[in-house]
């Protein structure tokens, strides 16, 4: 491919995900002490907005890390060692949770479910069940990113209130995508990060946590100093709100810009375009004549999977995406590398980001020898996007 042509870059992965102009603008900003009254507005309205896309009254404690933190915040907080622990996972980071429960010495139950299909609240209420002594807690995926599989957190938040068991869900890739209406479903815990749909880049974690999850966190003797939730519970409630370490200010005042973009968008018509690009992207990828990765359902609207036609050598496409195009897709993990290619639609996306992914996707793949028509992808997609709305009328 001539890579003059192909100058620009388009970041098409679930996360980190492209950045609003106004979001990278206020990083620029001279930075704030974290103390100042000028900082502390800019901290309780982001912490106001956080329980907004949270659909929650509760606490969203913050934390400067990675996703991973507040998912091992969640671990320190609730699993005691030698006691039992239950993980639900069918991808790379649902076995996350089961990696974090063993690495607290958890009595760990962990139901694995099969790559690419759904979580069986079925088969988690028989385990829950099953056990000889009750789990505080269980941990489960919303959006499995490795996959695009959501999963039937509904659901799971029933089976978990069955057994008076603390239900820890894990949605870095979902939250701000894919409604999760935490209160109304009764789920205890949500973790999330920034630098997925919250439109952010990474550094700053998040765990809402409920008031029952903030107790059993009090009543675990297990050691933790930096994710104690209630320590960082105390700190949020305060008034001026403070944050008990130093938080990580310039991600902060983009996720204060990034939310006020939510907040203006509406939160459902956020999901509804994220609905829509996923439907844009499955109708391209099928017209390219590639069979979807996962259930054929339409809520998975974060990460849209394919496997790769085995005539090509599937491990090649994203490197040559990314350096012969300038667009950076995933491909899969794990297992299945070089099996399937994962294109991310969640934040910071719009219709001709689609278009883009999947004309190039289709490009790479005639590159290396598949026989697809040009063009077909573009199209498919473009059809979906013109159910989905006209454009508004310009002058
Ligand atoms: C569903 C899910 N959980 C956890 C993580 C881990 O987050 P981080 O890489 O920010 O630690 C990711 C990151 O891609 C994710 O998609």
């Amino acid at each position: 491919m001539s890579p003059g042509i192909y100058n620009k870059s388009y970041l098409m992965t679930a996360g980190p995900t492209p950045l609003p102009p106004a979001v990278s603008q206020v990083m620029a900003e001279p930075i704030l002490y974290h103390r100042a009254p000028t900082f502390i507005e800019v901290y309780e309205r982001a912490l106001a907005g956080l329980k907004t896309v949270f659909q929650t009254e509760n606490d969203v404690l913050a934390f400067a890390s990675s996703g991973s933190g507040a998912l091992e915040s969640a671990v320190a907080n609730l699993v005691e060692a030698g006691e039992p622990a239950v993980v639900a996972s069918a991808g790379k980071f649902g076995e996350r949770w089961a990696e974090l429960c063993e690495a607290y010495g958890a009595d760990l139950t962990h139901l694995e479910f099969e790559w690419g299909t759904k979580i069986d609240p079925e088969q988690v209420d028989q385990a829950l069940a099953g056990l000889d002594r009750p789990a505080k807690a269980i941990f489960v995926t919303h959006s499995e990113t490795s996959t695009g599989v959501v999963h039937d957190v509904e659901t799971l938040a029933k089976v978990a209130a069955k057994y008076d068991t603390i239900l820890c869900v894990d949605a870095v890739s979902g939250m701000g995508a894919i409604s999760l209406p935490q209160d109304e479903w009764g789920v205890d815990v949500v973790v999330a990060g920034s630098q997925k749909a919250l439109m952010c880049p990474p550094g700053l974690a998040f765990a809402s946590v409920s008031q029952k999850a903030l107790d059993a966190a009090a009543d675990n003797p297990t050691g933790r100093y930096y994710f104690d939730w209630n320590k960082t519970a105390n700190g949020q409630r305060k008034s001026p709100a403070d944050s008990p370490f130093t938080p990580g200010v310039p991600v902060w005042m983009a996720l204060d810009v990034a939310l006020k973009m939510i907040s203006a968008e509406g939160l459902d018509n956020v999901y509804a375009r994220h609905a829509a690009l996923a439907r844009a992207a499955r109708a391209g990828i099928a017209a390219i004549g590639l069979e979807r990765f996962g259930p054929d359902d339409d809520d998975a609207n974060v990460v849209t999977g394919a496997y790769l036609p085995e005539s090509i050598d599937g491990g090649k496409l994203p490197k040559l995406m990314r350096d012969g195009l300038g667009i950076t897709v995933a491909g899969g993990q794990a297992h299945l590398k070089g099996k399937i290619v994962r294109m991310a639609h969640c934040g910071y996306y719009g219709a001709f980001d689609i278009i883009v992914a999947l004309t190039g996707l289709e490009m790479a793949l005639i590159d290396l020898g598949y026989d697809a028509k040009p063009g077909s992808a573009a199209g498919a997609a473009e059809k979906v996007l013109i159910e989905a709305g006209s454009p508004e009328p310009v002058g």
